[in-house]
């Protein structure tokens, strides 16, 4: 069989709402003839051909059915939540390509508006100059401890609970009365911002979409 390289879209999709969709994110989704992603992120496109969608479990086998069928000679999507390169699927997608021999030059990649740089907007913060952190799906959260009294804002995508994250570092010693802000589905209609003592958000519960923003 001989086979033609397709090629490889990986599309940040933003923090959620449709709104923060890019014009280039649409376009290259409305020409791919398959396009990967969650239920839920598929459905912020109007124009879709093949939909293959994934969910927590069945995440790298649909991602690699992806890669495949772009080696066959496909235009295939893969669709990120915010930005693919920040805690997002670009290195998982590079190393499925690169184990099913899909050059690398025929992988682009759309970068998408970040849930933290909205939740920087939100708080007004200039986020060139704080500690941009994420802690999503590792467990290196001790990282956090060296900086968080650098004297810069700390931005994070939490690993665990928000309550938890908030609960390790007042164990660690970091002042009850910090003030922190948790945005939570930024974007959504149910979003929420709450601005609060560490030891207040130790004490309250929030869904896993949050990032967390602690003040020097
Ligand atoms: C797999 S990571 C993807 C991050 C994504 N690549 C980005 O740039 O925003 C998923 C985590 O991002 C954060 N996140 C994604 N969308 C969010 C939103 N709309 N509001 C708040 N946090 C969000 C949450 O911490 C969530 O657990």
């Amino acid at each position: 069989m001989i086979e033609m390289t397709g090629k490889i879209y990986i599309v940040g999709i933003g923090p959620g709402a449709s709104e923060y969709l890019t014009k280039k994110a649409i376009d290259t989704v409305k020409m791919s003839d398959y396009t990967v992603g969650s239920t839920r992120a598929i459905d912020l496109f109007d124009d879709v051909q093949n939909k293959i969608a994934f969910n927590v479990k069945d995440l790298l086998d649909k991602l690699e059915e992806g890669v495949k069928l772009a080696v066959e000679g496909n235009t295939v999507s893969i669709l990120s939540t915010g930005d693919p390169g920040f805690s997002g699927v670009l290195n998982t997608v590079l190393r499925l390509s690169d184990e099913n021999d899909f050059p690398e030059e025929n992988i682009e990649v759309i970068p998408g508006i970040s849930s933290l740089q909205l939740a920087a907007a939100e708080c007004h913060i200039q986020w060139d100059n704080a500690n941009v952190m994420t802690f999503h799906g590792r467990e290196n959260i001790e990282d956090i401890l060296p900086v968080i009294n650098n004297g810069k804002t700390t931005i994070a995508l939490p690993s665990r609970k928000v309550k938890d994250m908030a609960q390790f570092l007042l164990d660690n010693g970091v002042e009850a009365d910090r003030e922190v802000t948790v945005c939570e589905r930024l974007s959504y209609p149910d979003e929420r911002i709450v601005s609060a003592t560490l030891k207040d958000i130790a004490d309250s519960e929030f869904t896993y979409m949050c990032i967390i923003v602690i003040k020097p």
